[in-house]
């Protein structure tokens, strides 16, 4: 029997960095045949809840600056998210909302593949195949499963193949670069080593080694409790919510219980913290001398919160309403997307069909 995890270890490429060495291009060499061409960046986002700003800062605009340098295929995980949610309707609303976060920050729907993960349903027939050469020990140690299960949550057959969907959604479409948060990493790793097993059993043509790109300043963005911010821990501050309400979100981060006229830390404030994510160097400098000079309050710092968030959000939360309300346009890019998608997915299902023996000899 085979463990997908044989211990190959591929490349040393440092993971955390904000933008792509000019040099990257090697990383296309997992595979020769495509090694002409651009480095391919690939992240999903699931459509389980409004965005909120963790999914902005950990990988949104992280996601969206890699438009300039590689090719983008950014999808919406509408198969992860059923694992969690079950409301046609509002599941509906969210994949509408997954796909407008990202046209609204600047995705260029001409360079990228923006795209329904139900789009290209090979991405289950991979997940199968793949699952097939997976033990069910590696799928234990995955960090949402386990959480689950600490939690005595439900835990249907998906939320526990989550990471083998993942990695099929990695490995269908060649993918060299994968930018997300820091809670994703695991999963990457994971799709590393299924990939490196599979090519170890069946030929290093087959996959594409990904990476993971994580930037450190933002790899865990905390939530209005402190915890990291999450759709599923109702604590987050929501990209698109209205002004007012988003100010009374901001006015319930938790701080600590200091007094007026007391100094305070910075350093270990979560207002402070998602602050920094939004303001200036120089507006941080001054916040911190305030914090550290006592006689203000955390009002005063939540209301510097909000502003410089609302600064931030502005604009984006009109081009986000625009399109909104022409779905089809969305509708349009959807398609448009998932064309490119399937071209690409068509190949690689050809190569894993043939090297499986599900397919003809080639
Ligand atoms: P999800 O909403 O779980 O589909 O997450 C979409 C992307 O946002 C993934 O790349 C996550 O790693 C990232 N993300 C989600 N929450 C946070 C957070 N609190 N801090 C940083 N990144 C996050
Ligand atoms: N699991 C990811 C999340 O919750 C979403 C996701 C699904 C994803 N498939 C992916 C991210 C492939 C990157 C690559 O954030």
């Amino acid at each position: 029997e085979m463990s997908m995890v044989t211990g190959v270890q591929t490349c040393a490429l440092p993971i955390c960095q904000t933008t792509l060495p000019r040099e990257a291009g090697w990383l296309a060499r997992g595979a020769n045949r495509r090694m002409s061409k651009m480095v391919r960046a690939l992240t999903g986002i699931q459509p389980s809840g409004p965005p909120h700003i963790g999914n902005l800062k950990g990988m949104v605009e992280p996601a969206v600056e890699l438009q300039e340098s590689t090719e983008p295929f950014y999808f919406i995980a509408s198969y992860h998210a059923m694992t969690t949610l079950k409301d046609p309707e509002l599941f509906r609303q969210y994949q509408l909302e997954a796909a407008a976060t990202f046209l609204a920050f600047g995705l260029d729907p001409k360079r990228a593949a923006l795209f329904r993960q139900q789009d290209i349903p090979e991405v289950c027939e991979l997940s199968w195949i793949l699952g097939t050469h997976i033990n069910l020990g590696i799928l234990e140690r995955a960090h949402a499963f386990k959480s689950a299960k600490d939690k005595g949550k439900e835990i249907n057959l998906g939320t526990f193949s989550y990471p083998v969907l993942m990695a099929a959604d990695i490995l269908l479409y060649d993918t060299n670069l994968v930018p997300v948060g820091k809670d994703q990493k695991q999963h990457v790793e994971m799709a590393k080593d299924f990939a490196a097993g599979f090519n170890h059993r069946y030929g290093e043509e087959i996959f594409v080694i990904p990476e993971p790109v994580i930037r450190p300043e933002v790899a865990t963005v905390p939530g209005v409790d402190g915890q990291k911010m999450s759709k599923s821990y109702g604590n987050t501050l929501g990209v698109f919510t209205p002004p007012k309400q988003l100010r009374k979100r901001v006015m319930k981060v938790v701080t600590d219980s200091k007094e007026m006229a007391d100094p305070k830390d910075p350093d270990s404030c979560n207002v402070f913290a998602l602050y920094g994510l939004f303001a200036t160097k120089d507006e941080q400098a001054e916040l911190a001398d305030r914090y550290r000079a006592g006689g203000m309050g955390y009002g005063h710092a939540k209301q510097a919160l909000f502003e410089v968030l609302d600064r931030a959000l502005a604009e984006p939360r009109e081009r986000y309403l625009e399109l909104m309300d022409k779905p089809e346009q969305i509708e349009d890019v959807l398609e448009e997307g998932a064309a490119k998608a399937r071209s690409v997915a068509l190949q690689t299902m050809e190569r894993v069909r043939s090297a499986t023996g599900l397919g003809a000899r080639r």
